[in-house]
């Protein structure tokens, strides 16, 4: 289908692209579709620390707002707006999906089936994801080896066959320490949920702090089984 992109990508990976430092990728890809870069932003720690790498780039920066994030989160997007004037273009669920869905689910129909849940996700974010990368040919993201056993597995660089698109993880072999030298060494504004023994934060209803010692995704969609919990952003292989 995107045969002329995907040679791109594979053009890339042949020159050996993702061994080198992170402004180099960001100059490089940037250079080749100045105006079809795209990083997504949770306001997660990764992604404050992408935001800072991009800050005075072409890449164009977006969220999804599922309308049920936490306080926390809005205030970090705040603070990131006021400390980089960065301009952050936020997506919304088309209310044509979403109304007749609460209507007939009520609002916290999540709890009761991973239907119920991934129906949910499908229209709070997988389907104003798929207009924000549409026209875009690379999407820089936050994703980190650490979280979770399938994403051990990426690479820097990869295809991504559902969104056809060339995917980025800048940050995908860095540390947790080391993601959080970076926001102290910069002073960069974090969610203070982080502080609160939240790891990996997404919506407010389906996210709780872990203790510690347990896996990173512990506290996204806990009542659901480990195998289900991804929520359709990022689909491996
Ligand atoms: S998820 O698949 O479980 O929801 P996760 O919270 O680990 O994703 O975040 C991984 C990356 O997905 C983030 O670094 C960010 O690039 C993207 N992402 C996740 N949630 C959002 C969101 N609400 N808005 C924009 N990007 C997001
Ligand atoms: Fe809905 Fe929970 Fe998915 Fe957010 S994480 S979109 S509230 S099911």
């Amino acid at each position: 289908m995107n045969e002329d992109l995907k040679s791109i990508f594979q053009s890339l990976i042949d020159n050996n692209i993702q061994d080198q430092s992170i402004d180099e990728v960001l100059n490089h890809i940037t250079k080749i579709f100045p105006t079809e870069t795209c990083f997504s932003t949770s306001f997660s720690m990764e992604d404050q620390v992408i935001t800072d790498f991009v800050k005075n780039s072409d890449v164009k920066i977006f969220t999804l707002d599922t309308g049920r994030l936490f306080e926390d989160t809005y205030n970090t997007w705040n603070l990131t707006r006021s400390k980089y004037k960065v301009n952050i273009k936020a997506y919304y669920p088309n209310q044509e999906e979403l109304e007749p869905f609460i209507q007939e689910n009520g609002p916290d129909s999540f709890y009761r089936s991973v239907e119920n849940r991934k129906a949910c996700c499908n229209i709070r974010k997988v389907q104003p994801l798929k207009r924000a990368l549409a026209r875009n040919k690379i999407w820089i993201t936050g994703l980190r080896a650490e979280h979770s056993p399938d994403r051990e597995n990426l690479q820097q660089l990869e295809w991504d066959e559902s969104n056809q698109i060339i995917k980025f993880h800048p940050l995908l072999f860095w540390s947790t320490q080391e993601v959080k030298n970076y926001i102290k060494e910069k002073q960069i504004p974090y969610n203070i949920l982080h502080d609160k023994g939240f790891v990996s934060i997404g919506c407010a209803p389906c996210t709780r702090a872990i203790q510690p010692g347990e896996d990173f995704r512990a506290g996204r969609w806990w009542w659901e089984d480990a195998s289900k919990k991804e929520c359709g952003l990022h689909v491996h292989k």
